[in-house]
């Protein structure tokens, strides 16, 4: 049972405040939808840490969009729809390619500095792109985009910056959204958002896996929250394990782009074979899911807990330039990349499927809108084409906006009383708990997944099933209930895809099945708290 509400609460007794447009996350989709709505009306950025612990800030290799000359939409659609594996929405890849490319140029116009080579912008290669058209800042894109933003919005009094602020949970009736129920993390204070628009930018979900290259932010609380409230999910048995996370004991798993075997490096095993050309005939730079698995296969084989990524096809001097960050951070850990080999394993990065919208953000719920890894129109099908997801951020957020300005909510209803008082009173162990749903989740829904493990982890899932009734009254527990209720819905739609298909492989059932399975499995919470699948059409 999954309930409406994690804490008691009336708001009555709460302070409350106005905005135009509550926005949940400080990465590219939040940061840039902030950018665009502060010309419509005020604007709150709500961000559970500081505005840079995003993913965002951390994404290496870059961001795609047909600029080069010798590139173009229709090539870069292809590709998107090649890698989403069959069940892309073809109108939500059209929109990406054809309005991309503008909204990277405004991003230029803003600041972010991307490479040059002779004064022309460079492109770099990642995996399944069939061309060079990935613009990069080093292998630091995602800081140079959110530091050109946050830049952008800095001196603008219409958009209030709201650090340390964690969404308890929107706020609804009769399905319609009208503000949320936000934890200040200071203070502890407890405060109601009203907004005319509220927009979810809330980011991804990888710390349901133990392993992964996402921040310790990216709880799954805007797929939770916006479930809980009655929004529709979808695709989100996708989830993309990147194959290259640095693999030290102790350190955290820091990405290894992959940009990095787009610039030659190969992959070999402990014993030293390069491996990936035994495995598919695009070698190291097959789509994402081919080669995390082929890494899997090599790691079991040799009974190891990890590859290596060679970077001696590359000249050192030229790897130390093109990727600064990847060589500062494995210096702290005492390897030179110019001369020695990464130790790699994979490692949860990116969710496909989200919050469902249609192609203008909008969710099942009115006045609730989505972009950005937390959301899903099925731009990315089973499986996201590389750098396709800074792309994505931006021009679902931008749409979002385009729509808002002529369909805002004209004024809130008088009566904006809303209250619970169903949850009980308890301590959760949230350590514990969080450690044994990233276990679960790793082992029995991780990157080869089989009937009968999913099952073992529904059982597994149960058994914590009595924690989401219980009082949330701190951050730790607002995500530990978010990690559990987002594990249950990618375990339940795991299990009912009996196929394999771009993130998601069953051991079980190892074919695409198009007869049974070209089409997105939905979820929803209907008003007794129970979990509702249903299929939604491939358009
Ligand atoms: C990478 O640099 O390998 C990650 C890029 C992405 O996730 O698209």
């Amino acid at each position: 049972m999954i309930p409406r509400y994690i804490s008691n609460f009336d708001t009555k007794g709460l302070p409350q405040r106005e905005t135009d447009f509550l926005i949940i996350g400080s990465g590219i989709a939040g940061l840039y939808t902030a950018l665009k709505a502060k010309a419509f009306g005020t604007v709150t950025v709500l961000t559970k840490k500081k505005l840079k612990d995003t993913n965002t800030e951390r994404a290496q290799g870059g961001i795609a969009a047909a600029i080069h000359s010798a590139d173009s939409p229709a090539l870069h659609r292809a590709d998107t729809l090649e890698a989403g594996a069959g069940i892309c929405n073809v109108d939500a890849v059209e929109v990406l390619v054809n309005e991309g490319p503008e909204r990277v140029r405004e991003l230029i116009e803003l600041g972010a500095n991307f490479d040059r080579l002779d004064g022309k912008l460079a492109f770099t290669r990642e995996a399944a792109h069939s061309r060079r058209r990935i613009l990069h800042a080093g292998d630091s894109t995602g800081e140079e985009i959110q530091n050109a933003l946050a830049k952008s919005l800095s001196e603008d009094d219409k958009v209030e910056f709201l650090e340390f602020h964690i969404v308890i949970d929107l706020l609804t009736r009769d399905n319609v959204c009208y503000g949320a129920l936000v934890r200040n993390n200071f203070t502890g204070e407890i405060v109601v958002y009203y907004a005319r628009a509220v927009v979810l930018a809330a980011g991804g979900a990888g710390q349901v896996f133990e392993n992964t290259t996402n921040p310790d932010v990216a709880t799954g609380d805007g797929i939770s929250m916006a479930f809980r409230a009655g929004a529709s999910v979808m695709d989100v048995e996708f989830v993309q394990f990147h194959p290259t996370a640095l693999y030290l004991p102790g350190a955290p798993r820091f990405l290894i782009s992959e940009a990095v075997r787009g610039e030659g490096a190969v992959l070999r095993n402990i014993r030293g074979e390069r491996f990936m050309p035994n495995y598919h005939p695009g070698a190291e730079l097959a789509s994402r899911d081919i080669v995390a698995r082929a890494i899997r296969s090599e790691m079991a084989e040799t009974g190891s807990s990890h590859v290596y990524l060679d970077l001696s096809p590359m000249a050192g001097e030229k790897v130390k330039k093109r990727f600064p960050t990847i060589t500062k951070t494995c210096a702290q850990y005492g390897i030179d990349i110019a001369n020695e080999m990464i130790p790699v394993a994979p490692a949860a990065h990116y969710m496909m499927g989200g919050v469902h919208t249609n192609l203008n953000g909008e969710t099942s719920v009115k006045g609730l809108y989505a972009c950005g890894e937390v959301a899903c129109q099925g731009v990315h099908g089973a499986n996201r084409l590389a750098s396709n997801s800074l792309l994505d951020g931006l021009v679902f957020g931008y749409r979002i906006i385009e729509y808002c300005k002529d369909n805002l909510a004209k004024q809130q209803p008088d009566n904006r009383h809303f209250r619970n008082q169903e949850q009980m009173t308890w301590q959760i162990q949230t350590d514990t708990v969080r450690q044994k749903i990233k276990d679960l989740m790793w082992n029995k829904v991780g990157i080869v997944r089989d009937g009968y493990h999913l099952q073992k982890a529904v059982a597994e899932l149960n058994e914590l099933d009595e924690i989401m009734s219980y009082e949330a009254s701190s951050a730790e527990d607002i995500e530990v209930i978010n990690l559990i209720t987002l594990s249950n819905l990618i375990t339940k739609a795991a299990l009912m895809r009996t196929e394999s298909r771009g993130g998601h492989f069953r051991e079980d059932f190892t074919l695409k099945d198009d007869v049974h399975w070209k089409k997105h499995i939905g979820l929803r919470r209907n008003s007794g708290g129970e979990l509702v699948a249903f299929e939604l059409e491939v358009s």
